[in-house]
């Protein structure tokens, strides 16, 4: 996809963050786009700062049936899918001993089965219009991080997917695009809008973020759609997410003392 201009392009999570600047980007780019969250006046307050021909839908991508029929209702609206971004994420901290099931259930719910429910209901719409598909991991994908176990399982996990459906759909012969996309730091809302097992390190938690942030949501965004238009298997966003993916490649298994030493230093705040 070498434009988005007339293109129809869906946005989950497009309440806030990475999602808000997508939308921006694809409309000022001149696409046309369905943009959906949990939270509906942070959709109003994204259609409103984008312009242009943006619609906005209610939708809790943990509810696979909302999104088949969230798919259905986008493609009755514009006429066609060309483009879709599993965008929507939350956060959660705390060890493995500390979270609890619920916790552990509603992240894999969001980060996950948000991703395969929106990846599977679109796919049909996307083989029809030659389209292209964007699954949003992390690099905490890429790394384990001591206090990350659920967040690392769920955006391992959609690597893990997006990497075979990409595989699949080049097999198949399809011309259906597939990209995974490892934001490092992202200047959001995502740890206010998370949760931890220890109320006590809510503050810390955000603190810790914020700190590591580097990258703005528009810059993400345009990093992003960049990767689209070259079609790229892998889009990391930042300077640290480069960093963060050639820890594994150098070291192998020994970028865990590294990675545990550092993660020791920012709770310690050093
Ligand atoms: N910010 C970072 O540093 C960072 C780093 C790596 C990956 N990511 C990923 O980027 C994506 C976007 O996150 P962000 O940083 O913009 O966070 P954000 O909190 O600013 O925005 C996330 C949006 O998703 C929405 N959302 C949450 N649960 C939902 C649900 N069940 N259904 C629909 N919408 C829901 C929220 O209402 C919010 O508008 C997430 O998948 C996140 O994991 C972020």
């Amino acid at each position: 996809m070498r434009s988005f201009a007339g293109k129809v392009a869906v946005v989950t999570g497009a309440g806030s963050g990475i999602g808000r600047a997508l939308v921006v980007a694809l409309v000022a780019e001149g696409a046309k786009v369905a943009a959906s969250d949990i939270d509906v006046a942070g959709l109003a307050e994204t259609a409103t700062l984008a312009g242009g021909e943006v619609r906005t839908y209610k939708l809790d991508v943990a509810d696979r049936d909302a999104i088949y029929a969230h798919a259905e209702q986008v493609a009755a609206d514009f006429g066609k899918v060309d483009l879709v971004i599993n965008n929507a994420g939350v956060a959660l901290q705390g060890t493995v001993a500390q979270m609890s099931d619920e916790d552990m259930r509603w992240i894999m719910d969001v980060d996950f089965w948000g991703v395969a429910h929106g990846s599977r209901a679109f796919l049909p719409h996307l083989v029809a219009s030659r389209g292209h598909l964007v699954n949003i991991s992390s690099v905490f994908g890429l790394i384990g991080v001591p206090t990350q176990s659920a967040y690392n399982a769920a955006k391992f996990a959609v690597r893990g997917f997006t990497e075979a459906l990409r595989q699949e759909m080049q097999i198949e012969g399809t011309k259906v695009g597939v990209s995974c996309v490892h934001p490092g730091g992202i200047k959001t809302n995502i740890a206010r809008n998370g949760r931890v097992s220890n109320p006590d390190d809510a503050a810390a938690f955000v603190k810790a973020l914020d700190k590591v942030a580097m990258t703005s949501p528009e810059s993400a965004a345009r990093t992003i759609l960049n990767g689209v238009k070259r079609d790229k298997a892998r889009i990391l966003i930042g300077a640290d997410a480069y960093a963060i993916d050639a820890l594994p490649r150098i070291f192998g298994s020994f970028y865990q003392p590294l990675v545990r030493i550092a993660s020791s230093r920012m709770n310690s705040g050093r």
